[in-house]
């Protein structure tokens, strides 16, 4: 399955466990993930919610060659695919997400940061949002949230570009929480996890819900927009070239399009 749930203390931990992919993310990585954090909604044992990757990496994102094969495109419940599935679980989560991100976190492992609300970097953590490098666009309604949360121009040059950039430099833009060694990383996101499993679970549930109410119909509205942009050109022939010319370890040419 290649995502390891468990309940404990309070505490649902998510884990990437797919190391040899470099932990990318699969159509049933998605499905197990969209799966945890709904039954988390109802289940009065579940008080916070940790999301870990390995020392080494937190996620190469998207899985390139699942979306070739199985681009979530076509046909009626295209919304539904379990990539949309988890942007939903996980933008409307109630209860709260404390994040770890250690080495790489590309794409769709940036973007889901900002819908968690304590977010701990290792100082090996490497952020990129390399979504035009794929031919794509956008998703996670980063496309608004960034710039909200680091201005235009720095959002511009993360989602312009797609260039990786630090976990120092996400500290400095507001994107991550703390910065810390990346030995102490897990034991430190568990004890801050630990401390919200502890509070008064309706109080977090109500600050969570304030701080964020002003943003629901935007960020729903700005999803559906990028969701319905992305799948467009999931199947597009830059976005073809891109993902052949990774898995080909050569660079990708776009000049032949207009
Ligand atoms: N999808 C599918 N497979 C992936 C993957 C992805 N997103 N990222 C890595 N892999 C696979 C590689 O194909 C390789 O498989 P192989 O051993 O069978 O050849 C393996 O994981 C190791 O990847 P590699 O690129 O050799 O590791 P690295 O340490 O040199 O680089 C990354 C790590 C994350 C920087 C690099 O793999 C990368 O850029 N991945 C693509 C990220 C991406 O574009 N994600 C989509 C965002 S929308």
């Amino acid at each position: 399955m290649s995502i390891r749930t468990g309940i404990e203390q309070g505490i649902l931990t998510i884990e990437f466990d797919r190391i040899d992919k470099k932990n990318a993310i699969t159509a049933a990585m998605y499905q197990a993930m969209a799966d945890a954090l709904r039954a988390a909604e109802t289940d009065r044992n579940v008080r916070a919610i940790l999301l870990l990757g390995k020392p080494e990496i937190f996620t190469a994102g998207n899985d390139l060659e699942d979306f070739m094969q199985r681009p979530p495109t076509a046909g009626e419940g295209a919304e539904q695919a379990p990539v949309f599935q988890f942007l939903y679980q996980i933008s409307h989560a109630t209860k709260p997400i404390v994040a770890a991100v250690s080495g790489a976190a590309v794409g769709v492992g940036t973007t889901m940061l900002l819908h968690c609300d304590l977010v701990y970097a290792s100082d090996t953590a490497k952020l990129s949002l390399p979504f035009v490098q794929l031919g794509l666009c956008p998703e996670a309604a980063s496309s608004l949230l960034l710039p909200r949360l680091v201005g235009y121009q720095r959002a511009a040059e993360k989602l312009l570009l797609g260039e990786a950039f630090s976990a120092q430099e996400a500290l400095e833009m507001g994107l991550v929480t703390r910065v810390l060694p990346v030995a102490e990383l897990h034991d430190f996101a568990l004890q801050q996890a630990r401390k919200l499993a502890a509070l008064p679970a309706s109080s977090l549930r109500e600050t969570k819900r304030l701080m964020k109410a002003g943003d629901v119909a935007a960020v729903e509205k700005q999803m559906a927009d990028e969701g319905t942009v992305f799948r467009r050109m999931l199947v597009a022939p830059e976005a073809k070239e891109a993902f052949a010319a990774f898995f080909q370890k050569r660079r990708p040419d776009f000049m032949k399009f207009e």
